[in-house]
């Protein structure tokens, strides 16, 4: 429908029918609705009428075509002007083949498999009705106490720019209107929900604007960049004032500077919230601040549905910026071709032949194996099948390694870790014991360990956080391992046999009580549907680990927020001299973090050598070109991640020690050698200056090369303008 039958269209609605557009209900309140949908926020009463339902604009958290065919058709019954629903629901990793979590993809470095994982996605979400997902969610994260760093996909706004992008072509292809299987993306959480104080949910966003601009919206900008029809606001405050009202965030840079035309929906409840925030008395007042900033959708509260029309009639609010908000639903909901066809790609023949297809897990499988880190090894791993192994721990057959935002994804379907051993051993040289829960143990379950570990000439522990422990209010202060798998491993270090320790987790913790007893450590994050599979095939070498943290893991909670890109202040710790007292330090730990941005270990090792520069000037039209020579100089394959960092050394404002600007994952066999050649360009040295002009300066520059962002070969060049 072109703009002007969708103006006409807005031209016949009733101004009830109009504000019912600008909310968004949870699956529960529809007729035909067969699930409770997907709950994800406080179920307040929202005293609606019947009139108000039928009348809504879109519905949170649907799923399976029978179900939304069945509520499309209701609604559409009731709707006086046909207007369809918008299904719009979290697929943020996978919709029922479940992928790593973001946080696991972000360390495969892997662009092609993370669209990929999000063309599958957008795939069985669409042929199960849904339109739009709210995903990607790219927010920065520096803070592991934080729950929902694991949606993320790290601490570098560069490389996430990069996979914010990947996920968007994954969801959304190259034109909505004209290709089937893909949904609408929607990023999230705008802005800087990744930087709370304390690392506790909800809570205060304190930066400058330049910081943010800097380090936190790169991402968001990406992801509008790359054509993300939707934009989600985030629950807390930037720079005192709520974001869902914030009018010089929304109004001022998402829509005038940015050119935003797209939908902005509130997250969940968070227009209400502004009460609670103190920036609203009531709900009329945060009716009108959320309307004012833009925001089109309300979800899951009714302030807008129940205050506008009052805001209208006394002057408050103008019509015409209700109509806008209107109108840009109705568009992303013409550009799904919703008008002509309000099941879009819903078909359950469809859904039962593509859903958890073979080749669909495969993919999963195959990112689940890039997404894995391998934090240590003394010489234990890759394992041998002649090894008797006990596989003890709380998920050793535990299916709960979807991650908190796996929805729809099946415990029941994962491939749980014994599982994969069990295609790599005969049972004689299996034996397996829980020996603990996630946060209890028993005399006797760890005496079961120790029977079934004095059994074995290995011992693999499968340890972690439960799924709740990480993702939406899933906040910790202390970011160890429960204390009762801390108890397992020291029962079983005393047997003196090797021990390689698996981490199922949702952020990075602090490995205290697990470093100093394991032989070797993999970091499987929350691995997905094929997680089982992709594990044991990297612990029995059938693939070489290649996956480098795109998250710090630091000493310990005290460190934290501990990131590479970090300034280095007045008084830089000199490492070469520890009794300088008045540095920046602790007195008990090391700045640096456990294992840095970019770390991870392979079974073989890679040399760099000849680092080079095509010149040691840039130049606004004259780029340089830096190369490193890089070679497999162990007995076996594997992929390396080539990783290229700057230093400004003097600019207007302090700016970081490294800063990430260019990579290249190659695959080396034994013995091979390549040249990778990385681009440097003036465009890739900008930064916000203290008035927030973003250009760059002319001067001096590091350039860093290196297998991760601490083990580096170091050149410089300067910039001429
Ligand atoms: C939640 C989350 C958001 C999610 C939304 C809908 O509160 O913050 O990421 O998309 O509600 O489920």
């Amino acid at each position: 429908m072109n703009e002007t039958k969708l103006k006409d269209l807005l031209e016949q609605m009733t101004f009830d029918e109009k504000i019912a557009q600008l909310m968004q209900l949870a699956t529960p309140f529809f007729e035909g609705a067969e699930s409770e949908g997907q709950i994800t926020g406080p179920l307040a009463g929202l005293g609606l009428n019947e009139e108000e339902i039928s009348n809504s604009g879109s519905v949170l958290g649907a799923s399976g075509a029978k179900e939304v065919i069945n509520i499309q058709k209701a609604y559409l019954k009731k709707n006086r002007l046909g207007i369809p629903l918008l299904f719009m629901a979290d697929v943020v990793h996978g919709y029922k083949t479940i992928f790593p979590v973001p946080l696991a993809i972000g360390c495969s470095w892997d662009l092609e498999l993370a669209e990929k994982s999000a063309e599958i996605a957008a795939k069985e979400a669409s042929v199960s009705g849904v339109h739009v997902t709210f995903a990607p969610m790219v927010d920065l994260v520096r803070d592991p106490r934080w729950g929902r760093v694991m949606e993320s996909t790290g601490e570098d706004s560069y490389l996430n720019s990069l996979f914010a992008k990947a996920f968007v072509r994954g969801f959304q292809g190259s034109s909505l209107e004209n290709e089937a299987y893909r949904v609408a993306a929607c990023v999230k959480h705008f802005a800087a929900y990744g930087a709370p104080e304390g690392g506790r949910d909800y809570n205060t966003v304190n930066m400058s604007e330049r910081e943010l601009r800097q380090s936190h919206l790169p991402a968001y900008k990406a992801a509008l960049d790359e054509g993300c029809e939707m934009v989600m606001t985030a629950f807390n405050t930037v720079d005192g004032i709520p974001a869902t009202g914030n009018k010089q965030l929304m109004r001022d840079l998402l829509r005038d500077e940015w050119k935003f035309d797209g939908v902005l929906i509130s997250d969940w409840g968070a227009v209400k919230e502004m009460i609670p925030h103190g920036v609203a008395a009531d709900e009329s007042e945060a009716a009108l601040k959320a309307i004012e900033a833009g925001v089109d959708i309300e979800m899951s509260t009714s302030c807008y549905v129940k205050n506008l029309k009052m805001l209208v009639d006394n002057g408050s609010v103008s019509e015409e910026i209700i109509n806008e908000s209107v109108l840009r639903i109705l568009k992303l909901k013409d550009k799904l071709g919703l008008f002509e066809n309000p099941y879009r790609d819903a078909n359950e023949e469809l859904e039962q032949k593509l859903v958890m297809s073979e080749e669909h897990r495969q993919s999963a499988y195959e990112l689940a194996t890039k997404s894995c880190v391998l934090l240590k090894n003394e010489q234990v791993l890759p394992l041998n099948t002649e090894q008797k192994i006990a596989l003890i721990g709380p998920f050793a057959v535990n299916g709960d390694i979807l991650g908190p935002w796996s929805w729809l994804g099946s415990k029941e379907d994962a491939v749980t870790l014994v599982d994969g051993f069990k295609t790599k051993l005969d049972q004689a040289n299996l034996f397996t014991a829980k020996g603990a829960d996630i946060d209890t143990i028993t005399e006797e379950q760890w005496q079961e360990a120790i029977q079934v570990a004095e059994q074995a000439d290995i011992i693999v522990l499968a340890l972690g956080e439960h799924s709740d422990m990480s993702g939406e209010a899933g906040s910790r202060a202390d970011i160890r391992l429960p204390e009762a798998q801390l108890t397992l491993i020291s029962k079983l270090k005393d047997l003196r046999k090797p021990i390689v320790t698996v981490l199922f987790n949702g952020r990075p913790l602090d490995l205290h009580g697990v470093i100093e007893h394991s032989n070797a450590i993999l970091e499987a994050w929350f691995p997905g549907t094929e997680g089982g599979a992709a594990i044991a095939d990297l612990l029995y070498g059938d693939v070489n680990p290649s996956g480098k943290l795109t998250m710090s893991f630091p000493h310990s909670v005290g460190q934290v927020p501990v990131y590479y890109n970090h300034f280095n202040t007045g008084r830089p710790k000199d490492a070469s001299d520890a009794q300088v007292r008045y540095v920046s330090q602790y007195l008990d730990i090391p700045n640096e973090p456990l294992f840095p941005f970019g770390f991870g270990l392979s079974y073989t090792s890679f040399s760099y050598r000849e680092l080079s520069l095509s010149s040691e000037v840039v130049t606004p039209t004259e780029p340089i070109t830096v190369s490193v020579q890089v070679e497999n100089t162990g007995n076996v394959a594997g992929e390396e991640v080539v990783q290229l960092y700057v230093r400004d050394v003097a600019a207007e404002v302090v700016r970081p020690l490294k800063e990430l600007k260019g990579y290249e994952k190659i695959w080396l066999e034994p013995g091979e050698a390549k040249t990778v050649s990385i681009t440097i360009t003036e465009e890739s040295l900008r930064y916000h200056h203290a008035n927030l002009e973003y250009k760059s300066d002319r001067g001096e520059f590091f350039v860093y090369v290196g297998s991760n962002s601490q083990q580096v070969q170091a050149a410089s060049f300067v910039l001429e303008k």
